[in-house]
């Protein structure tokens, strides 16, 4: 698929930014389910994911990685995607600098017309454990400009309804303790606070750990 769009053009675009360009006209109280879908990255889509790089948001919430991933599209953006896919394994770096092995998954873009952000699955196959440097089965960051429109609640709804097949019992969520927002979205899809952990990544932090169970 990235390979048949690669002729596509690479290029930012701030009508992104506007409220007005919502897919079917969706304002202000129509539902979120309504208005978002989960889409593959693609190169076709890429302009609103660059865009928004551009504007400075990261969909790494530990490490602002906006420059590294504009620089790597610009450079190539075919192989950049394949990396921001996940789609296949290798090392990555850490925040502290070191290599650690980079687990496949799912990644998804959150669109409704326009570019609102990400979220992504990531496990072990045929495990339910995770390697310490990976904080939980689940990241997803939505765009400033499109947030407390219920889209983030909504995209993890729509992604566990893809987690059946993974093999996946239940997945263990993690948050900052602060982070009032994410909470909400991981109990509003049936996370079940377990308790709070100091982070790996940032051991003066803590992190709220839940327990979302995968129905069959
Ligand atoms: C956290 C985040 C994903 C929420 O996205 P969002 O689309 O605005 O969330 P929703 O609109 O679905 O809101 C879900 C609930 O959280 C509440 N909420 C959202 N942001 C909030 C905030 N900053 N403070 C308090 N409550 C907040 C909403 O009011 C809503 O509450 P409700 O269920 O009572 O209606 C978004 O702020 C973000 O991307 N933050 C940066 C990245 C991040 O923290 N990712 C999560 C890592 S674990």
């Amino acid at each position: 698929m990235l390979a048949r769009q690669a002729e596509q053009p690479v290029t930012g675009t701030p009508a992104d930014k506007n409220p007005g360009a919502l897919r079917g006209g969706a304002a202000a109280g129509s539902s979120a389910a309504a208005a978002i879908e989960l889409l593959e990255p693609s190169l076709t889509l890429l302009p609103g994911y660059v865009a928004a790089l551009e504007s400075g948001w990261s969909p790494n919430t530990t490490r602002n990685v906006a420059a590294e991933q504009l620089a790597a599209i610009r450079s190539d953006p075919v192989a950049a995607l394949r990396d921001i896919a996940h789609a296949e394994g290798g090392m990555r770096r850490s925040p502290d600098g070191s290599e650690v092995p980079w687990l496949p998954g799912m990644v998804f873009w959150v669109w409704d017309g326009t570019f609102c952000g990400t979220i992504n699955l990531r496990y072990v196959r045929g495990s339910q454990q995770l390697p310490p440097h990976v904080s939980g089965h689940i990241g997803y960051a939505i765009v400033p400009w499109k947030r407390g429109r219920g889209y983030a609640k909504e995209a993890l709804r729509q992604l566990l309804l893809r987690v059946p097949g993974t093999g996946l019992r239940y997945l263990s969520v993690t948050c900052d303790e602060y982070n009032v927002g994410s909470r909400k979205v991981i109990e509003a899809n049936g996370g079940i606070f377990i308790g709070a952990r100091p982070s790996e990544e940032q051991p003066d932090k803590r992190k709220l750990h839940f327990r979302i169970d995968v129905r069959a």
